[in-house]
């Protein structure tokens, strides 16, 4: 079990990955012959590697830290610099893996789709390529086409089912259990619909700014880096046709979105983040209307909105059912993160009164039961452990991410308007439940 990370010092190796599977090890989901080749183009030696990412497991692991399952875990890591645009090192890495008796591996490319060609390239110096398998990231290219070629190009080297394609949204607990929500309560089931459900609301806010991912951000804004992946993700999973083939059942989906209204904005100093453009017109919120014209879903709005530098950290969907007559909506609330859970708002006789009604709630946290959470994996360790079984499920369709790419290619982007903390536009109301935790 063998896996090499081409961009081991950036931002997500560091941040995700290496916490990732510094938990899978920890839980000794691996096996003997584990390793890990991370890759980068810095000149450090294998303990500058380690203490780079120590601090960084410590911080976002989710197990805790142990001293000692950390210094047998950093004996599986070989850290090996190359650069990724020179032939040569990958004939140099081909000997590497030789002389380390490397055959079977999955390689992870973490990397800006600026590099996917010249490393796509270096893959046909190595021996035996077409055994291995490929983990690649968004964005896939850097537009749709490019990311046509890079298929194309992976496609030559790797079988189609060796490619994986990766939204670690989908290795989310409760973005899994959006399927058991619907699909397996009469309840939701049957009431899935626009004669029942008014509107649905999905809400990925985030406090943190660009942090240190300036360059990639600003080519790519919030449209790019969160909606045409990881909200579309979403959104098709909570509209989709019970099916066993998910992939084809989201794609029918994305068929028939139509994105009705656009809004977007920049956080305040945005344009004096490093690696920013000084006159950067790059969104950091996107906030989208669309509906599905297809039978089940005609007339209801549903709104996407995503942003950074917001009041807080928070993933949500909320499903507001139909009104009836005066009483208040029934509301059904997903809570994805960081808190997971189900809230569901409903109506009642108020006690003692007699024809007044009360709306009331019932609320469920899963992630607050200590042992839901020591069960839960984070999604990249998920992830991983679905590559290393052959697992295709938790992935992407290459279909699924053309067609998001082009429909997020195809708007027509207003200028962003500048926010600090709190959207001042909205296309819609949203509603906002009291937290109780
Ligand atoms: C990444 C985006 O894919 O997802 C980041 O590139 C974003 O900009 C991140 O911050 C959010 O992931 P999570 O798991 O923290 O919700």
């Amino acid at each position: 079990m063998t896996l090499t990370i081409f961009g081991s010092t950036g931002d997500l190796s560091l941040r995700k990955l290496f916490p990732a599977l510094y938990n899978i090890y920890s839980l000794n989901k691996v096996n003997d012959d584990f390793k890990v080749v991370a890759i980068g183009r810095k000149a450090l030696t294998h303990q500058e590697f380690i203490e780079m990412i120590k601090p960084k497991i410590c911080e976002y692991a989710r197990l805790s830290f142990d001293e000692d399952i950390f210094k047998d875990f950093s004996a599986h890591i070989f850290y090996y610099q190359m650069n990724l645009t020179e032939e040569s090192d990958y004939t140099n890495l081909n000997i590497f893996y030789h002389e380390h008796q490397i055959k079977d591996q999955t390689f992870y490319l973490a990397l800006s789709p600026l590099f996917f060609h010249s490393v796509i390239k270096g893959f046909k110096k190595l021996d035996h390529i077409e055994r291995n398998n490929v983990i690649i990231e968004k964005p896939f290219g850097i537009s749709t086409l490019d990311m046509i070629d890079i298929n194309q190009k992976l496609m030559k080297i790797f079988p189609k089912d060796h490619i994986y394609y990766i939204d670690h949204y989908l290795g989310k607990e409760m973005i899994q259990n959006i399927k058991t929500i619907r699909f397996k309560n009469a309840l939701f089931k049957n009431s899935w619909n626009h004669e029942m459900i008014d509107s649905i609301q999905i809400s990925a806010l985030e406090a943190d700014g660009v942090l240190n991912r300036g360059a990639y951000y600003d080519s790519s804004g919030a449209l790019k880096d969160m909606v045409q992946n990881h909200l579309l993700q979403i959104l098709t999973i909570l509209t989709m046709e019970e099916s066993n083939n998910q992939h084809e059942a989201q794609l029918q989906i994305l068929k028939k979105l139509r994105i009705d209204q656009v809004l977007l904005g920049q956080y305040e100093g945005y344009r004096n983040e490093k690696d920013v453009d000084e006159h950067s017109t790059t969104e950091t919120y996107a906030e989208l209307k669309c509906f599905i014209d297809n039978e089940r879903w005609q007339n209801v709005p549903i709104y996407i909105r995503t942003g950074k530098k917001l009041k807080r950290r928070e993933i949500v969907v909320i499903v507001k059912f139909k009104a009836l007559e005066e009483s208040p909506s029934n509301l059904l609330e997903i809570r994805i993160q960081p808190t997971e859970g189900v809230y569901l708002q409903f109506n009642i006789k108020k006690p003692g009164a007699k024809d007044q009604i009360e709306t009331v709630q019932m609320d469920f946290c899963q992630s607050c039961v200590e042992i839901n959470r020591i069960n839960t994996p984070e999604a990249y360790e998920r992830l991983f452990e679905e590559v290393f079984h052959h697992q295709r499920e938790y992935f992407s369709s290459f279909e699924q991410i053309l067609l998001s790419s082009s429909l997020i290619e195809n708007i027509q982007k207003p200028m962003p308007f500048i926010y600090d903390k709190t959207i001042p536009y909205s296309l819609t109301e949203w509603v906002e439940i009291p937290h109780s935790y």
